[in-house]
């Protein structure tokens, strides 16, 4: 497999500093040239899924929402999510995000999701009307609108009833950003974040992220497409953090095999403590300690075996841990739909209520996935819930139920106290998070100064080679 993008990725930075004058900056590390989807692919990718059982050709493999719903076992069929709301987080306006989602949604059978029927909903970061403008970047599906439809369309296509909140921050400034997730955070009790800066601490943000947590408000954060060591906010206790698997399926889209993506990233957080859940379940004290260990649990995210995303007048193959992000929001509104209980999904849950696929091969730099928590891809896939007796939607699902071994796990007393290390160190050296962009990256830091982190967003796309 041939990267490209490095070029890109490097003026696309430089672009925004020079643009904003502002610190902190979009460094872009997971974006790549892209794989156009032909409409030809989809309408092959749409039989299977329909029940013809045809074949796929290799260029048409790209996962459907139906096929993710089945491999994932997300209960509620198509209505699944219906009564939640979903907040999505995002750097700059999209002015064409709506518009986009509905083609999508036609295209692949989801329910209309717009402004007009109460679905969509946009609002800037603090939930007023006052929206950003676009992401300059080009190609747009290398900009944030890329990333915006990624996130949008896949909480569509994993959980079609819920509704959407899109919160717009002025610009991928943490300092635009945080405030987002906090309007995000009173807007919606579930909430998906596809980005993420180098670890520093981040007092006042991670009281507000425990609040939100102890409200029961569920947020998910990627993990990063590094392969390094995992971003924050993922690695902040009060969030679950969401890493990626390469998703295989067989020709006909029957889940075939799941193993952890050489881009996830995860490791030991160097400045917070594991959430009281987690070091119960001792998940990741080898060798983290009581140190927080990322990921919590993971989802499709190599760009591989990726999904089609509408942006710019066509369809691109994207993945990342920014896939695997709204897929686990759009589980965890299916879930919350599907029973009458009031439920809260956080570290707790995840550490105790839930069934798994456990993911024991593939590795990212520093660490293999294995029986068990891993680095990789932390318990595994998100596939049940253990009070859920899940009705199999279809057939495909069965078949996939006879594949899966899930994993039980032990039952552990509740608590959502939280131990924040306090470090005097500001902040890690981006150079251990970025490829492409790393020493761009690092000089914009030290040059600032500043303890805000760098925003990086984790779409990948997928350039194919001819
Ligand atoms: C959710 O969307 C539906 C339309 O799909 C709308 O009728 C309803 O008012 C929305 N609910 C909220 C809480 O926004
Ligand atoms: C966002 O940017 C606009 C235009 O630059 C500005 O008017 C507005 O005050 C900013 N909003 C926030 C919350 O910073
Ligand atoms: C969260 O913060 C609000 C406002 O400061 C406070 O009223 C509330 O009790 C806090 N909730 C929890 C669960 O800590
Ligand atoms: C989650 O697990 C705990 C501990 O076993 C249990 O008390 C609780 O009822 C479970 N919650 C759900 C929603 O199943
Ligand atoms: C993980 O790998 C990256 C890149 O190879 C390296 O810079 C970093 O120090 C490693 N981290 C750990 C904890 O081994």
């Amino acid at each position: 497999m041939h990267w490209r993008g490095l070029t890109s990725a490097v003026l696309i930075l430089l672009f925004i500093v020079q643009s904003s004058g502002d610190p902190v900056v979009d460094n872009d590390h997971g974006r790549h040239a892209t794989r156009p989807i032909s409409e030809e692919d989809l309408d092959r990718m749409l039989e299977t899924t329909t029940g013809s059982r045809q074949k796929r050709a290799p260029e048409a493999r790209a996962l459907t929402p139906s096929i993710v719903r089945t491999i994932y076992n997300i209960p509620g069929g198509d209505t699944a999510g219906s009564g939640q709301t979903v907040a999505i987080v995002v750097a700059f306006g999209a002015s064409s995000a709506e518009a986009d989602l509905e083609v999508y949604s036609t295209r692949f059978g989801l329910p209309s999701c717009t402004t007009a029927n109460g679905c969509f909903k946009k609002v800037d970061q603090n939930g007023g009307n006052n929206i950003p403008r676009d992401d300059p970047t080009t190609p747009i599906s290398s900009s944030w609108l890329g990333e915006t439809n990624l996130d949008i369309q896949w909480v569509h296509a994993t959980a079609p009833g819920a509704n959407i909140t899109l919160v717009c921050a002025n610009s991928s400034s943490s300092s635009d950003l945080y405030p987002a997730v906090m309007t995000a955070a009173s807007l919606a009790d579930i909430v998906s974040l596809s980005w993420g800066g180098a670890e520093s601490l981040q007092s006042n943000f991670e009281r507000f992220l425990a609040n939100a947590s102890a409200r029961g408000v569920s947020i998910f954060a990627a993990t990063g497409d590094s392969g390094g060591p995992a971003t924050y906010p993922a690695t902040s206790p009060s969030v679950i953090a969401v890493g990626g698997t390469t998703t295989l399926t067989e020709s006909d889209g029957i889940f075939s095999s799941e193993s952890g993506w050489s881009g996830s990233s995860g490791g030991c957080s160097n400045f917070y403590t594991a959430s009281e859940a987690q070091q119960a379940s001792g998940s990741g004290t080898d060798p983290c300690g009581t140190r927080r260990a990322v990921p919590d649990i993971s989802f499709n995210g190599d760009p591989t075996s990726g999904v089609p995303v509408y942006v710019d007048g066509s369809y691109v193959q994207f993945g990342g841990t920014s896939l695997a992000t709204p897929i686990a929001a759009g589980r965890a509104a299916a879930v919350k739909a599907f029973t009458s209980d009031i439920r809260v999904i956080d570290s707790f849950y995840i550490y105790n209520n839930i069934t798994l696929r456990d993911i024991t091969s593939g590795s990212n730099q520093n660490y293999s996935a294995g029986g068990g928590f891993d680095l990789v891809t932390g318990r595994g896939v998100w596939t049940g819930d253990l009070d859920i007796n899940t009705p199999n939607a279809d057939e495909n699902m069965k078949i996939t139920h006879l594949m899966i071994s899930e994993t039980m796990q032990t039952k552990l007393p509740m608590s959502m106290v939280l131990n924040v290390v306090e470090s005097t160190q500001e902040t890690l050296s981006a150079t251990t998070q970025t490829r492409a962009t790393t020493s761009a990256t690092a000089t914009s830091m030290s040059s600032s100064a500043l303890s805000l982190p760098a925003i990086t967003f984790f779409s990948f796309s997928l350039f194919l080679l001819l």
